[in-house]
């Protein structure tokens, strides 16, 4: 039997109000609907009239989409470009003199760009690395602080054909080598430093031993930001301020053919070696900006904040190119959401005026379990809508976000996607679907979704598959870099003609999607297969709990059996509580999903990019690797500081 059992029913329905629904770009269900039905009729159709209708083209394309299964290609024969699409396009409106950036940094000092300020740094520094021997088709590695800079970075490649590779701020020398050296880059952009919970992360020593080892990297670009010291090796660093003092703000976007690669974004894989996502120009460009659009209903005067890093695909596709290419106005925060108090986030909703909030489940629980005194502190009132993204969120977390933060008026987008899906993939539009907790809801209007068991046919209804996309669209990733053969493997050799997404999922009587975790997570337990979201949320449901992870042990008898790893919101854990918690989970799933154990920790690891790392907890709980005495809380409060120190 491959169906995975779903256990845990969910009936909450939050309909947007009437008042955000006449206000909304889509403002119906049938509104979406018939758009759904359109697109779905044709996507290659419905997709080249928004290309021609909302990028500009230097030269019109002739083909809508090329298949060759696996790869395709958007908009053959077209000539466009990202950069152009962000900035030069919005300087002959009003939108010239609108914010593109509100950026705070961590210390508190704060820099706006409108977008005719961010066009000029733009050219600039286009034009600074084309005169270090940067053109078309070369890597730009980026490992730099959540300032301006990293965008103006991004988008100067895209405006010469670059193509760039962020490395998020936390990552080691190691990593940044493999990944220069994966992508040959040529140039790499970084800073002297980053401002992190009131110290300096010192980039650019991480970079000099990076540097080390990364021999196709001729050029370092180093921005000023913290002023320690560094070291400059001559001919090699050079200052970010001192290269721009000379360089012209004069520099057409190039006229590039719709493939052009845009960025390489490394994610990590399952054999360990991380894989080098591939998005391009023109349909990467489309489907960031409709997708932004779409899900946050935007509108000019919406001040937008999404917390990502750009180190992650959500800051790639959600702060810059989906944004700017709207001509919307972001926020931009540097430093961690507890400097210098654990109220940093409302403070910055309340002294920006945001209008708009996308963050993390992870983030959310995090807010739960420092307390509500600190978000009672700020007027949020100037909120209209929320988002979450990166894991699946618990109905609990859901529901505190929407009375707590969204005052019950706010409707929240749960939207899921991937590094590899370029955007948002399927969530509610705000001001059409009703939402419900823990459910990701439909798929945008273009995007096939389907459920299949291991042979590739439909799951029966109601029940959990493997998540897969039937046709392509346009943001779409086109490939591994340098690694075809793999791109094929991961992605298209387990069901004939789909994406296999690797998550599953489930629909409901609504057509409702719920995702229930990686593939490679279900638990089996007596031959009922669980899913370890609804387990973990049905945890997280009882009022002592901020956070809960679930994997699968092995069992002699029932295959397997459930280990728990459980955070307390505060106070000391004991037995008491863990038998309640059993009995919680038996009266909220039933007596099959009741762990076996239950662990207390400080905290769960989490990868660094806030997702909770279940590999390690399986290991644990198995017993496979010894991380010191890993049944006492202290050893999670080590393995919880050391993710703290790194992200
Ligand atoms: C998970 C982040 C449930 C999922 C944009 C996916 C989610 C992986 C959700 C991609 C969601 C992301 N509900 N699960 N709303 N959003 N995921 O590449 O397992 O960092 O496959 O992209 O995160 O993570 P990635």
């Amino acid at each position: 039997m491959t169906e995975i059992q779903h256990v845990l029913n969910e009936e909450r329905l939050f309909p947007p109000s009437p008042e955000f629904s006449a206000k909304a770009r889509i403002g119906s269900m049938r509104e979406y609907q018939q758009l759904y039905d359109r697109a779905a009729e044709n996507p290659v159709e419905f997709w080249s009239e928004l290309a021609r209708k909302e990028l500009h083209w230097f030269q019109d394309f002739d083909q809508g989409m090329v298949w060759n299964e696996p790869f395709v290609e958007w908009f053959v024969g077209g000539k466009t470009n990202a950069c152009y699409n962000c900035l030069d396009a919005h300087l002959n409106s009003e939108t010239r003199d609108r914010n593109a950036i509100i950026w705070e940094g961590e210390p508190g000092d704060v820099r706006t760009l409108t977008y005719a300020e961010l066009h000029e740094q733009v050219c600039k520094f286009a034009n600074v690395l084309k005169s270090r021997g940067v053109g078309v088709g070369d890597v730009v590695s980026i490992y730099m602080p959540m300032v301006p800079e990293l965008a103006i970075t991004m988008l100067a490649c895209a405006r010469i054909g670059a193509v760039h590779s962020v490395i998020f701020g936390g990552f080691s020398a190691e990593a940044i080598a493999d990944r220069n050296h994966d992508a040959q880059a040529k140039v790499q952009v970084t800073a002297d430093g980053g401002w992190r919970r009131g110290k300096v992360l010192p980039l650019k020593e991480t970079v000099d031993a990076a540097l080390e080892k990364s021999s196709s990297v001729e050029t370092c670009i180093v921005l000023r930001r913290t002023e320690n010291d560094v070291v400059m090796k001559e001919d090699r660093d050079f200052w970010w301020h001192e290269l721009m003092a000379e360089a012209s703000s004069d520099c057409p976007a190039e006229a590039l053919d719709s493939e052009t690669p845009l960025f390489i974004l490394y994610t990590s894989g399952s054999t360990g070696k991380p894989k080098g996502i591939k998005h391009t120009t023109a349909g990467y460009n489309l489907y960031a900006k409709m997708s932004f659009r779409w899900v946050f209903d935007w509108r000019p005067d919406d001040v937008y904040w999404c917390t990502a890093d750009c180190g992650w695909i959500t800051g790639h596709s959600y702060i810059v190119y989906g944004p700017l290419s709207n001509g919307a106005t972001a926020v931009m925060y540097e430093g961690a959401p507890n400097h210098p108090e654990p109220d940093r986030f409302w403070e910055l909703v309340e002294k920006h005026k945001v209008t708009t909030l996308y963050t993390a489940p992870t983030a959310i629980r995090a807010f739960i379990k420092w307390g509500d005194e600190h978000v009672e502190k700020h007027d949020l009132s100037s909120l209209r809508l929320l988002g979450t993204v990166g894991e699946g969120i618990n109905p609990e977390a859901w529901v505190w976000y929407h009375e707590k933060i969204g005052s019950e008026k706010c409707p929240i987008v749960d939207t899921w996607w991937q590094t590899e899906t370029g955007g948002i993939m399927m969530s509610p539009l705000p001001g059409a679907i009703p939402t419900k907790p823990g459910s990701c809801t439909v798929p945008l209007p273009g995007i096939l979704p389907a459920i299949v068991d291991e042979s590739g046919e439909s799951v029966s209804e109601g029940a959990g598959g493997w998540l897969v996309f039937t046709h392509p669209w346009p943001g779409m990733l086109r490939g591994i870099w340098g690694d075809d053969e793999r791109y094929q493997d991961v992605y298209w050799s387990k069901v004939k003609g789909s994406y296999l997404a690797g998550d599953n999922a489930r629909k409901d009587q609504d057509g409702y999607y719920w995702i229930m975790g990686r593939i490679d997570d279900v638990i089996n337990v007596s031959g009922h297969r669980l899913s370890t979201i609804e387990v973990e949320s049905a945890l997280v449901s009882h009022p002592s709990v901020a956070e809960a992870a679930a994997v699968g042990k092995s069992h002699e008898l029932k295959g397997q059996a459930i280990s728990a790893f459980v955070t307390i919101k505060e106070g000391e854990p004991n037995e008491e509580l863990r038998n309640e918690l059993k009995q919680h989970v038996r009266k909220e799933i039933g007596a099959l999903a009741v762990p076996d154990e239950i662990r207390f920790a400080a905290a769960v690891p989490k990868t660094r990019s806030g997702k909770i790392m279940r590999r390690l907890l399986k290991d644990i709980a198995e017993g496979r690797e010894q991380v010191g005495d890993t049944s006492t809380l202290e050893d999670y409060t080590v393995l919880a500081n050391l993710r703290d120190d790194e992200s």
